[in-house]
Protein backbone atom coordinates (compact mmCIF):
# COMPACT_ATOMS: atom_id res chain seq x y z
CA UNK A 1 0.00 0.00 0.00
CA UNK A 2 1.32 2.94 -0.90
CA UNK A 3 1.65 6.03 1.54
CA UNK A 4 -0.63 8.18 0.05
CA UNK A 5 -3.31 5.67 -0.27
CA UNK A 6 -2.93 4.77 3.70
CA UNK A 7 -3.31 8.69 4.30
CA UNK A 8 -6.12 9.18 1.86
CA UNK A 9 -9.85 10.24 3.94
CA UNK A 10 -12.12 7.25 3.60
CA UNK A 11 -14.74 7.77 1.13
CA UNK A 12 -18.05 8.41 2.18
CA UNK A 13 -21.09 6.78 0.76
CA UNK A 14 -24.73 8.61 1.87
CA UNK A 15 -27.31 6.40 3.19
CA UNK A 16 -29.95 6.00 0.68
CA UNK A 17 -33.30 5.82 1.96
CA UNK A 18 -35.57 3.44 -0.40
CA UNK A 19 -37.62 6.31 -0.79
CA UNK A 20 -34.41 8.70 -2.24
CA UNK A 21 -33.58 5.85 -4.32
CA UNK A 22 -37.43 5.64 -5.74
CA UNK A 23 -37.00 9.25 -6.61
CA UNK A 24 -34.03 8.62 -8.91
CA UNK A 25 -35.46 5.54 -10.09
CA UNK A 26 -38.77 7.26 -11.32
CA UNK A 27 -36.78 9.36 -13.51
CA UNK A 28 -33.97 6.62 -14.53
CA UNK A 29 -33.48 6.83 -18.39
CA UNK A 30 -32.01 2.99 -18.10
CA UNK A 31 -35.12 2.08 -15.83
CA UNK A 32 -38.14 3.01 -18.45
CA UNK A 33 -38.78 -0.80 -18.88
CA UNK A 34 -40.45 -0.19 -15.78
CA UNK A 35 -40.93 2.75 -13.76
CA UNK A 36 -44.33 1.40 -11.33
CA UNK A 37 -42.22 -0.04 -8.88
CA UNK A 38 -40.59 3.12 -7.70
CA UNK A 39 -43.88 5.25 -8.24
CA UNK A 40 -45.50 2.62 -5.29
CA UNK A 41 -42.56 3.84 -3.17
CA UNK A 42 -43.27 6.87 -3.63
CA UNK A 43 -47.15 6.70 -3.50
CA UNK A 44 -46.07 4.99 0.02
CA UNK A 45 -44.21 7.55 1.21
CA UNK A 46 -46.91 10.38 1.10
CA UNK A 47 -48.36 12.74 -0.93
CA UNK A 48 -45.56 14.80 -1.69
CA UNK A 49 -42.26 13.41 -2.06
CA UNK A 50 -38.87 15.94 -2.04
CA UNK A 51 -37.45 15.37 -5.49
CA UNK A 52 -34.15 17.15 -7.24
CA UNK A 53 -33.86 20.75 -7.04
CA UNK A 54 -35.80 21.79 -4.34
CA UNK A 55 -38.77 20.82 -6.55
CA UNK A 56 -41.55 18.01 -4.77
CA UNK A 57 -42.85 14.92 -6.51
CA UNK A 58 -46.29 14.17 -6.41
CA UNK A 59 -47.29 10.82 -6.87
CA UNK A 60 -50.53 10.45 -6.00
CA UNK A 61 -53.71 10.72 -7.73
CA UNK A 62 -55.76 13.27 -5.31
CA UNK A 63 -53.31 15.47 -5.01
CA UNK A 64 -52.07 15.34 -8.85
CA UNK A 65 -55.99 16.20 -9.48
CA UNK A 66 -56.40 18.84 -7.24
CA UNK A 67 -53.01 20.66 -8.72
CA UNK A 68 -53.88 20.12 -12.45
CA UNK A 69 -57.34 21.72 -12.17
CA UNK A 70 -56.36 24.50 -9.86
CA UNK A 71 -55.13 27.50 -12.30
CA UNK A 72 -53.32 28.96 -9.19
CA UNK A 73 -50.26 26.60 -10.30
CA UNK A 74 -48.63 27.54 -13.58
CA UNK A 75 -47.18 26.04 -16.19
CA UNK A 76 -45.26 28.70 -17.94
CA UNK A 77 -42.61 28.52 -15.94
CA UNK A 78 -41.85 24.31 -17.10
CA UNK A 79 -39.02 25.52 -19.68
CA UNK A 80 -36.76 26.81 -17.28
CA UNK A 81 -37.36 25.00 -15.02
CA UNK A 82 -36.33 21.45 -17.25
CA UNK A 83 -34.48 23.52 -19.49
CA UNK A 84 -33.10 26.37 -17.74
CA UNK A 85 -29.53 26.69 -18.78
CA UNK A 86 -30.11 25.86 -22.60
CA UNK A 87 -28.74 27.54 -25.51
CA UNK A 88 -31.75 26.77 -28.18
CA UNK A 89 -35.39 27.79 -26.10
CA UNK A 90 -38.10 25.30 -27.59
CA UNK A 91 -40.55 27.75 -29.25
CA UNK A 92 -43.11 29.11 -27.60
CA UNK A 93 -46.23 26.96 -27.40
CA UNK A 94 -49.55 27.76 -25.12
CA UNK A 95 -48.42 24.58 -23.30
CA UNK A 96 -46.14 26.68 -21.37
CA UNK A 97 -48.33 29.86 -21.32
CA UNK A 98 -51.13 30.93 -19.12
CA UNK A 99 -54.42 33.33 -19.61
CA UNK A 100 -54.85 35.54 -21.16
CA UNK A 101 -52.30 34.42 -23.68
CA UNK A 102 -53.10 30.59 -23.47
CA UNK A 103 -56.78 31.89 -23.70
CA UNK A 104 -56.32 33.53 -26.94
CA UNK A 105 -54.13 31.09 -28.34
CA UNK A 106 -55.74 27.90 -27.55
CA UNK A 107 -58.96 29.30 -29.03
CA UNK A 108 -57.92 30.58 -32.03
CA UNK A 109 -56.25 27.19 -32.17
CA UNK A 110 -59.29 25.26 -31.20
CA UNK A 111 -61.30 27.35 -33.84
CA UNK A 112 -59.12 25.50 -36.67
CA UNK A 113 -58.57 21.97 -35.03
CA UNK A 114 -62.44 20.92 -34.21
CA UNK A 115 -64.22 18.42 -33.58
CA UNK A 116 -65.80 18.32 -36.35
CA UNK A 117 -62.13 18.25 -38.03
CA UNK A 118 -61.41 14.93 -35.86
CA UNK A 119 -65.42 13.17 -37.26
CA UNK A 120 -64.06 13.95 -40.47
CA UNK A 121 -60.93 11.78 -40.26
CA UNK A 122 -62.79 9.32 -38.93
CA UNK A 123 -63.13 7.16 -42.14
CA UNK A 124 -59.50 8.08 -42.83
CA UNK A 125 -58.20 6.38 -40.08
CA UNK A 126 -60.36 3.02 -40.85
CA UNK A 127 -58.66 3.13 -44.47
CA UNK A 128 -55.23 3.51 -43.42
CA UNK A 129 -55.41 1.19 -40.30
CA UNK A 130 -56.78 -1.61 -42.64
CA UNK A 131 -54.05 -0.64 -45.02
CA UNK A 132 -51.23 -1.09 -42.98
CA UNK A 133 -52.93 -4.37 -40.94
CA UNK A 134 -52.99 -6.32 -44.60
CA UNK A 135 -49.46 -5.28 -45.01
CA UNK A 136 -48.46 -6.65 -41.60
CA UNK A 137 -51.04 -9.51 -42.05
CA UNK A 138 -48.77 -10.47 -45.45
CA UNK A 139 -45.57 -10.01 -43.61
CA UNK A 140 -46.46 -12.11 -40.29
CA UNK A 141 -43.45 -11.08 -38.22
CA UNK A 142 -43.21 -6.92 -37.74
CA UNK A 143 -42.00 -4.54 -35.90
CA UNK A 144 -45.28 -3.12 -34.84
CA UNK A 145 -43.96 0.37 -33.98
CA UNK A 146 -42.74 0.76 -37.58
CA UNK A 147 -45.28 -1.18 -39.41
CA UNK A 148 -48.12 0.49 -37.05
CA UNK A 149 -47.31 2.70 -34.55
CA UNK A 150 -45.53 5.65 -36.11
CA UNK A 151 -47.18 5.49 -39.43
CA UNK A 152 -51.15 5.72 -38.45
CA UNK A 153 -50.53 9.31 -36.12
CA UNK A 154 -47.65 10.90 -38.32
CA UNK A 155 -49.63 10.47 -41.30
CA UNK A 156 -52.80 11.53 -39.93
CA UNK A 157 -51.07 14.77 -38.32
CA UNK A 158 -48.59 15.25 -41.58
CA UNK A 159 -52.06 15.15 -43.52
CA UNK A 160 -54.08 17.39 -41.54
CA UNK A 161 -51.29 19.86 -41.48
CA UNK A 162 -51.45 19.60 -45.49
CA UNK A 163 -47.09 18.00 -44.86
CA UNK A 164 -46.20 16.70 -48.78
CA UNK A 165 -46.17 12.72 -48.39
CA UNK A 166 -41.97 12.98 -49.31
CA UNK A 167 -41.67 15.02 -46.12
CA UNK A 168 -43.72 12.84 -43.59
CA UNK A 169 -40.46 11.16 -42.45
CA UNK A 170 -38.49 14.40 -42.27
CA UNK A 171 -41.12 15.01 -39.91
CA UNK A 172 -40.49 12.42 -37.99
CA UNK A 173 -36.89 12.66 -37.58
CA UNK A 174 -37.16 15.94 -36.25
CA UNK A 175 -39.79 15.78 -34.03
CA UNK A 176 -38.30 12.15 -32.86
CA UNK A 177 -35.26 14.95 -31.81
CA UNK A 178 -37.10 17.45 -30.18
CA UNK A 179 -39.45 14.91 -27.90
CA UNK A 180 -36.13 13.68 -26.59
CA UNK A 181 -35.33 17.19 -25.77
CA UNK A 182 -38.18 17.70 -23.55
CA UNK A 183 -37.15 15.96 -20.89
CA UNK A 184 -34.58 17.69 -18.13
CA UNK A 185 -31.32 18.71 -19.17
CA UNK A 186 -30.02 17.30 -16.88
CA UNK A 187 -31.29 13.84 -18.30
CA UNK A 188 -29.84 14.67 -21.97
CA UNK A 189 -25.93 14.16 -22.94
CA UNK A 190 -24.49 16.66 -24.53
CA UNK A 191 -24.94 15.04 -28.04
CA UNK A 192 -28.94 14.89 -27.33
CA UNK A 193 -28.70 18.61 -26.65
CA UNK A 194 -27.36 19.67 -29.94
CA UNK A 195 -29.59 16.90 -31.72
CA UNK A 196 -32.42 19.05 -30.17
CA UNK A 197 -31.11 22.13 -31.41
CA UNK A 198 -30.79 20.98 -34.70
CA UNK A 199 -34.14 19.74 -34.97
CA UNK A 200 -35.29 22.75 -33.64
CA UNK A 201 -34.01 24.92 -36.68
CA UNK A 202 -34.87 22.80 -38.65
CA UNK A 203 -38.59 22.82 -37.68
CA UNK A 204 -38.83 26.25 -37.91
CA UNK A 205 -37.24 26.68 -41.19
CA UNK A 206 -39.58 23.76 -42.34
CA UNK A 207 -42.61 24.60 -41.36
CA UNK A 208 -41.91 28.28 -41.64
CA UNK A 209 -41.76 27.65 -45.22
CA UNK A 210 -45.00 25.93 -45.57
CA UNK A 211 -46.28 28.49 -43.53
CA UNK A 212 -45.23 31.07 -45.75
CA UNK A 213 -46.76 29.13 -48.86
CA UNK A 214 -49.82 29.30 -47.53
CA UNK A 215 -50.37 32.55 -46.90
CA UNK A 216 -49.27 32.93 -50.35
CA UNK A 217 -51.59 30.16 -51.53
CA UNK A 218 -54.01 28.98 -48.90
CA UNK A 219 -55.31 25.31 -49.31
CA UNK A 220 -57.88 23.25 -47.54
CA UNK A 221 -55.46 22.19 -44.65
CA UNK A 222 -55.01 23.61 -40.87
CA UNK A 223 -51.87 25.31 -41.41
CA UNK A 224 -53.78 27.90 -44.11
CA UNK A 225 -56.47 27.75 -41.10
CA UNK A 226 -54.26 28.23 -38.40
CA UNK A 227 -52.80 31.29 -40.69
CA UNK A 228 -56.24 32.61 -41.48
CA UNK A 229 -57.56 31.96 -37.56
CA UNK A 230 -58.61 35.23 -36.04
CA UNK A 231 -59.87 36.76 -32.65
CA UNK A 232 -61.37 40.08 -32.61
CA UNK A 233 -59.31 40.59 -35.70
CA UNK A 234 -55.90 39.36 -34.14
CA UNK A 235 -54.01 36.44 -36.34
CA UNK A 236 -51.77 34.26 -34.84
CA UNK A 237 -48.12 35.97 -35.14
CA UNK A 238 -45.04 33.83 -37.24
CA UNK A 239 -43.57 32.79 -33.62
CA UNK A 240 -46.76 31.68 -32.03
CA UNK A 241 -47.69 29.62 -35.58
CA UNK A 242 -44.49 28.18 -35.27
CA UNK A 243 -44.85 27.16 -31.60
CA UNK A 244 -48.34 26.17 -32.24
CA UNK A 245 -47.47 23.88 -35.09
CA UNK A 246 -44.27 22.65 -33.12
CA UNK A 247 -46.60 21.81 -30.06
CA UNK A 248 -49.41 19.92 -32.75
CA UNK A 249 -46.91 17.48 -33.99
CA UNK A 250 -44.47 17.08 -31.52
CA UNK A 251 -47.62 16.29 -28.79
CA UNK A 252 -49.81 15.32 -31.07
CA UNK A 253 -47.67 12.01 -32.39
CA UNK A 254 -45.00 10.82 -30.42
CA UNK A 255 -47.09 10.71 -27.37
CA UNK A 256 -49.80 8.63 -29.99
CA UNK A 257 -47.05 6.12 -30.87
CA UNK A 258 -46.60 5.01 -27.38
CA UNK A 259 -50.26 4.55 -27.01
CA UNK A 260 -50.40 2.53 -30.04
CA UNK A 261 -47.24 0.26 -28.79
CA UNK A 262 -48.46 0.42 -25.40
CA UNK A 263 -51.40 -0.56 -26.24
CA UNK A 264 -50.71 -3.74 -28.18
CA UNK A 265 -48.46 -4.70 -25.84
CA UNK A 266 -50.63 -5.13 -23.05
CA UNK A 267 -53.08 -6.65 -25.17
CA UNK A 268 -50.17 -9.60 -25.36
CA UNK A 269 -49.02 -9.73 -22.06
CA UNK A 270 -52.92 -10.03 -21.16
CA UNK A 271 -54.12 -12.57 -23.59
CA UNK A 272 -57.52 -12.98 -21.91
CA UNK A 273 -58.47 -8.97 -22.39
CA UNK A 274 -57.24 -9.80 -26.21
CA UNK A 275 -60.31 -12.56 -26.43
CA UNK A 276 -62.60 -10.33 -24.77
CA UNK A 277 -62.01 -7.50 -27.13
CA UNK A 278 -62.12 -9.84 -30.36
CA UNK A 279 -65.35 -11.17 -28.84
CA UNK A 280 -66.97 -7.60 -28.55
CA UNK A 281 -64.89 -5.13 -30.93
CA UNK A 282 -67.30 -2.20 -29.22
CA UNK A 283 -65.07 -2.91 -26.37
CA UNK A 284 -62.39 -0.65 -28.36
CA UNK A 285 -63.22 2.44 -26.84
CA UNK A 286 -63.23 1.82 -23.47
CA UNK A 287 -59.96 -0.18 -24.06
CA UNK A 288 -58.38 3.04 -25.11
CA UNK A 289 -59.21 4.84 -21.59
CA UNK A 290 -58.20 1.47 -19.95
CA UNK A 291 -54.41 1.60 -22.72
CA UNK A 292 -53.85 5.36 -21.16
CA UNK A 293 -54.30 4.90 -18.08
CA UNK A 294 -52.35 1.26 -17.44
CA UNK A 295 -49.26 2.65 -19.05
CA UNK A 296 -49.11 6.32 -19.57
CA UNK A 297 -47.82 7.87 -22.83
CA UNK A 298 -46.70 10.86 -20.95
CA UNK A 299 -45.67 10.56 -17.59
CA UNK A 300 -44.99 13.71 -15.96
CA UNK A 301 -45.78 18.01 -16.26
CA UNK A 302 -44.66 20.33 -13.66
CA UNK A 303 -46.25 23.24 -12.09
CA UNK A 304 -45.37 25.84 -10.34
CA UNK A 305 -47.36 27.92 -7.48
CA UNK A 306 -48.35 31.49 -8.19
CA UNK A 307 -50.06 31.97 -4.92
CA UNK A 308 -50.13 30.62 -1.17
CA UNK A 309 -51.87 27.24 -1.84
CA UNK A 310 -52.77 24.65 0.69
CA UNK A 311 -53.01 21.21 -0.48
CA UNK A 312 -53.20 17.98 1.80
CA UNK A 313 -52.27 19.74 4.39
CA UNK A 314 -49.20 21.23 3.15
CA UNK A 315 -48.89 24.91 2.18
CA UNK A 316 -46.96 25.70 -0.82
CA UNK A 317 -45.74 29.61 -1.45
CA UNK A 318 -45.16 31.40 -4.97
CA UNK A 319 -42.23 29.77 -6.47
CA UNK A 320 -42.58 26.39 -5.30
CA UNK A 321 -42.28 23.95 -7.75
CA UNK A 322 -43.85 20.17 -8.27
CA UNK A 323 -43.50 17.36 -10.98
CA UNK A 324 -46.91 15.44 -11.13
CA UNK A 325 -46.18 12.06 -11.30
CA UNK A 326 -49.37 11.53 -14.15
CA UNK A 327 -48.02 7.66 -14.70
CA UNK A 328 -48.03 7.56 -11.11
CA UNK A 329 -50.90 8.37 -9.80
CA UNK A 330 -52.62 6.36 -12.61
CA UNK A 331 -51.84 3.49 -10.70
CA UNK A 332 -52.56 4.86 -7.35
CA UNK A 333 -55.20 2.06 -5.22
CA UNK A 334 -57.02 4.95 -3.45
CA UNK A 335 -58.55 5.58 -7.36
CA UNK A 336 -58.29 2.33 -9.15
CA UNK A 337 -59.70 -0.82 -7.14
CA UNK A 338 -57.11 -3.74 -8.77
CA UNK A 339 -54.56 -0.29 -10.60
CA UNK A 340 -52.17 -2.70 -11.56
CA UNK A 341 -54.93 -4.73 -13.02
CA UNK A 342 -55.26 -4.38 -16.87
CA UNK A 343 -59.02 -4.61 -17.30
CA UNK A 344 -60.64 -3.03 -20.76
CA UNK A 345 -63.93 -3.51 -19.25
CA UNK A 346 -62.77 -0.83 -16.27
CA UNK A 347 -64.32 2.37 -18.50
CA UNK A 348 -67.04 0.45 -20.16
CA UNK A 349 -70.23 2.89 -20.16
CA UNK A 350 -72.31 2.37 -16.98
CA UNK A 351 -69.50 1.73 -14.88
CA UNK A 352 -68.00 4.28 -12.60
CA UNK A 353 -64.19 4.47 -13.07
CA UNK A 354 -62.03 7.67 -11.86
CA UNK A 355 -60.65 9.59 -14.73
CA UNK A 356 -57.62 9.15 -15.74
CA UNK A 357 -54.96 11.78 -15.58
CA UNK A 358 -53.20 10.69 -18.86
CA UNK A 359 -54.54 14.27 -20.73
CA UNK A 360 -54.09 16.13 -18.17
CA UNK A 361 -56.69 18.34 -17.06
CA UNK A 362 -58.31 21.52 -16.21
CA UNK A 363 -57.01 24.76 -18.81
CA UNK A 364 -53.93 22.81 -20.36
CA UNK A 365 -56.00 19.58 -21.07
CA UNK A 366 -55.08 18.11 -23.89
CA UNK A 367 -56.69 19.63 -26.98
CA UNK A 368 -55.63 16.38 -28.87
CA UNK A 369 -57.73 14.09 -27.03
CA UNK A 370 -60.47 13.32 -29.32
CA UNK A 371 -57.49 12.46 -32.43
CA UNK A 372 -55.57 10.15 -30.08
CA UNK A 373 -58.70 8.16 -29.18
CA UNK A 374 -60.11 7.83 -32.28
CA UNK A 375 -56.90 6.48 -33.93
CA UNK A 376 -56.34 4.02 -31.05
CA UNK A 377 -59.90 2.88 -31.36
CA UNK A 378 -59.65 2.18 -34.96
CA UNK A 379 -57.06 0.35 -34.29
CA UNK A 380 -57.91 -1.98 -31.42
CA UNK A 381 -61.01 -2.56 -33.50
CA UNK A 382 -59.50 -3.81 -36.40
CA UNK A 383 -57.06 -6.20 -34.35
CA UNK A 384 -60.15 -7.19 -32.96
CA UNK A 385 -61.98 -8.31 -36.23
CA UNK A 386 -59.22 -9.26 -38.12
CA UNK A 387 -56.19 -10.91 -35.85
CA UNK A 388 -56.63 -14.17 -34.47
CA UNK A 389 -53.06 -14.08 -32.49
CA UNK A 390 -50.72 -11.71 -31.37
CA UNK A 391 -47.06 -12.96 -30.20
CA UNK A 392 -44.72 -10.93 -28.56
CA UNK A 393 -41.14 -12.09 -30.20
CA UNK A 394 -38.86 -10.49 -27.86
CA UNK A 395 -38.71 -8.55 -24.25
CA UNK A 396 -38.86 -5.08 -26.12
CA UNK A 397 -36.36 -2.32 -25.48
CA UNK A 398 -37.25 1.35 -23.84
CA UNK A 399 -36.28 4.95 -25.04
CA UNK A 400 -34.51 6.27 -22.70
CA UNK A 401 -37.14 9.01 -22.93
CA UNK A 402 -38.50 9.86 -19.39
CA UNK A 403 -41.60 12.61 -19.90
CA UNK A 404 -42.57 11.09 -23.32
CA UNK A 405 -42.19 7.21 -22.69
CA UNK A 406 -42.21 4.49 -24.79
CA UNK A 407 -40.36 1.24 -26.55
CA UNK A 408 -37.69 1.73 -29.43
CA UNK A 409 -39.06 -1.51 -30.87
CA UNK A 410 -41.70 -4.18 -30.40
CA UNK A 411 -41.22 -7.23 -32.06
CA UNK A 412 -44.36 -9.12 -32.66
CA UNK A 413 -46.08 -11.93 -34.65
CA UNK A 414 -49.39 -11.10 -35.81
CA UNK A 415 -51.69 -14.23 -37.57
CA UNK A 416 -54.88 -13.53 -39.23
CA UNK A 417 -58.24 -15.07 -38.69
C1 LIG B 1 -52.03 9.47 -26.61
C2 LIG B 1 -51.83 10.63 -27.09
C3 LIG B 1 -51.67 11.88 -26.27
C4 LIG B 1 -51.35 12.04 -24.94
C5 LIG B 1 -51.10 10.96 -23.92
C6 LIG B 1 -51.30 13.47 -24.69
C7 LIG B 1 -51.04 14.03 -23.45
C8 LIG B 1 -51.14 15.35 -23.15
C9 LIG B 1 -51.01 15.92 -21.84
C10 LIG B 1 -50.68 15.14 -20.58
C11 LIG B 1 -51.19 17.26 -21.93
C12 LIG B 1 -51.20 18.27 -20.78
C13 LIG B 1 -49.82 18.66 -20.37
C14 LIG B 1 -49.84 19.48 -19.11
O1 LIG B 1 -50.89 19.79 -18.53
O2 LIG B 1 -48.75 19.82 -18.66
C15 LIG B 1 -51.43 17.55 -23.32
C16 LIG B 1 -51.62 18.80 -23.83
C17 LIG B 1 -51.73 19.04 -25.17
N1 LIG B 1 -51.83 18.11 -26.19
FE1 LIG B 1 -51.82 16.12 -26.00
N2 LIG B 1 -51.58 14.13 -25.84
C18 LIG B 1 -51.81 13.21 -26.83
C19 LIG B 1 -52.13 13.46 -28.13
C20 LIG B 1 -52.24 14.69 -28.68
C21 LIG B 1 -52.59 14.97 -30.04
C22 LIG B 1 -52.94 13.92 -31.08
C23 LIG B 1 -52.52 16.33 -30.19
C24 LIG B 1 -52.78 17.19 -31.39
C25 LIG B 1 -52.71 16.83 -32.61
C26 LIG B 1 -52.18 16.89 -28.91
C27 LIG B 1 -52.05 18.23 -28.63
C28 LIG B 1 -51.93 18.78 -27.38
C29 LIG B 1 -51.89 20.21 -27.14
C30 LIG B 1 -52.00 21.31 -28.19
C31 LIG B 1 -51.76 20.38 -25.75
C32 LIG B 1 -51.66 21.71 -24.99
C33 LIG B 1 -53.01 22.11 -24.48
C34 LIG B 1 -52.95 23.38 -23.67
O3 LIG B 1 -51.89 23.75 -23.16
O4 LIG B 1 -53.99 24.04 -23.56
N3 LIG B 1 -52.02 15.88 -28.01
N4 LIG B 1 -51.41 16.37 -24.04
Amino acid sequence: MSSDQATAPAVVIPDVTPVQLAVVESVAPHLRHNPYDSYETLRTAGPFVPGPHDTHLVPRHAEAQAILLDPRWSHAEEPELLHGDSEVELPGSFLWMEPPDHTRLRGLVGKAFTARTIIGLQARAEQLVDELLTRILAAGEVDLLEALAYPVPLTLICELLGVPVEAHEQVRFMSAGIARGLDPDVLLSPEELAARTAAVHEFTEFFGDLVDQRRRTPRADLITALVQAEEAGVRLTHTELIGTLLILVVAGHETSVNLIGNGVLALMRHPGEFQRLRQDPELAAPAVDEVLRYDAPVHLTTRTARAEIMVAGRTFVPGDAVIVLLGSANRDPAAFPEPDRFDIRRYRPGRRAERHLSFGLGLHYCLGAPLARLEMREILHALALRVENLTLLEEPPYRPNVVVRGMSELLVRVEGR
